[in-house]
């Protein structure tokens, strides 16, 4: 890491409004550090996430999904890191069919990142990327969604940034707003299973799959990112606690 980075960080927050995002934000504003949290300029809550972020000190960027105004707006803020923390989900690729849109995997989780991340390239800032990916990530996959994250982190090891990429199992908890019944119900079942798992001695494998919280997770994202011996790693579920 450049020695900017440990002495006046500035992080540039994708997926700021998101259940990780936000308390991405929000450690960051209470770890000191100037903070950016990029709202799509379409979204319907943005005053609200406007008076959210900016109680809390943070900047609000409005770039569109575009390329070159993501560039621009990157080579202005010039950042030293950048959270690449958004994804569509099933849900909401519905949703958007329904609006005449199309949503995947495919086009948001891989699409939209990579325009970040050619976009945190073209900058010359060289920022350190930290990516959200998530557990079970491996390439060959025939699943779109680890597919998705899959290419993302082969693009980010190729970019020539420094990186950290972190690989969660189910991101949930009782403090999520957008209600996911049958993940939080997978969760809970996964969680208890796993923990008699530990108790008979699985408790590698408990690790690796167990949930974490959006604030617990936060946490260790932005402990991660200002973390000069992180560069390069690549960190599984159970390092994330
Ligand atoms: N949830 C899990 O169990 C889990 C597990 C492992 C990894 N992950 C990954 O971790 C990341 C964050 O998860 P999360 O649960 O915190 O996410 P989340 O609450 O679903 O938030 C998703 C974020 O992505 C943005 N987004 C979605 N579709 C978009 C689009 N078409 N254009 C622009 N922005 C878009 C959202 O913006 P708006 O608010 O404007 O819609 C929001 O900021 C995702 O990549 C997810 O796949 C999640």
């Amino acid at each position: 890491m450049s020695p900017e980075v440990a002495s006046m960080p500035t992080a540039f927050v994708a997926g700021a409004t998101g259940y990780t995002g936000r308390e991405v934000v929000r450690v960051l504003r209470d770890s000191g550090v100037s903070t950016v949290a990029h709202v799509r300029p379409d979204s319907p809550r943005l005053a609200e996430w406007r008076a959210r972020f900016g109680a809390l000190g943070a900047e609000i960027d409005t770039t569109p999904w575009d390329a070159e105004a993501m560039a621009a707006t990157l080579a202005r803020v010039k950042p030293t890191i950048v959270f690449a923390l958004l994804g569509t989900t099933r849900r909401r690729a519905r949703k958007a069919a329904e609006r005449g849109a199309t949503e995947s995997y495919a086009s948001v989780d891989h699409g939209l990142t990579r325009l970040l991340l050619d976009a945190a390239v073209t900058s010359g800032a060289q920022p350190r990327f930290v990516y959200l990916s998530a557990a079970g990530v491996r390439e060959g996959t025939r699943n779109a969604y680890l597919d998705a994250r899959a290419r993302v982190e082969r693009a980010l090891r190729a970019s020539g940034l420094p990186f950290v990429i972190a690989r969660p199992s189910f991101v949930t908890g009782p403090d999520r707003d957008e209600p996911r019944p049958l993940e939080r119900s997978a969760a809970i079942v996964a969680d208890a299973a796993l923990g008699l798992a530990a108790r008979l001695g699985a408790r590698r494998l408990a690790a690796r799959w167990r949930s974490i919280t959006g604030t617990a997770l936060a946490d260790a994202l932005v402990r991660l990112a200002l973390d000069p011996a992180a560069e390069g790693r690549i960190v599984e579920a159970d390092a994330l606690r």
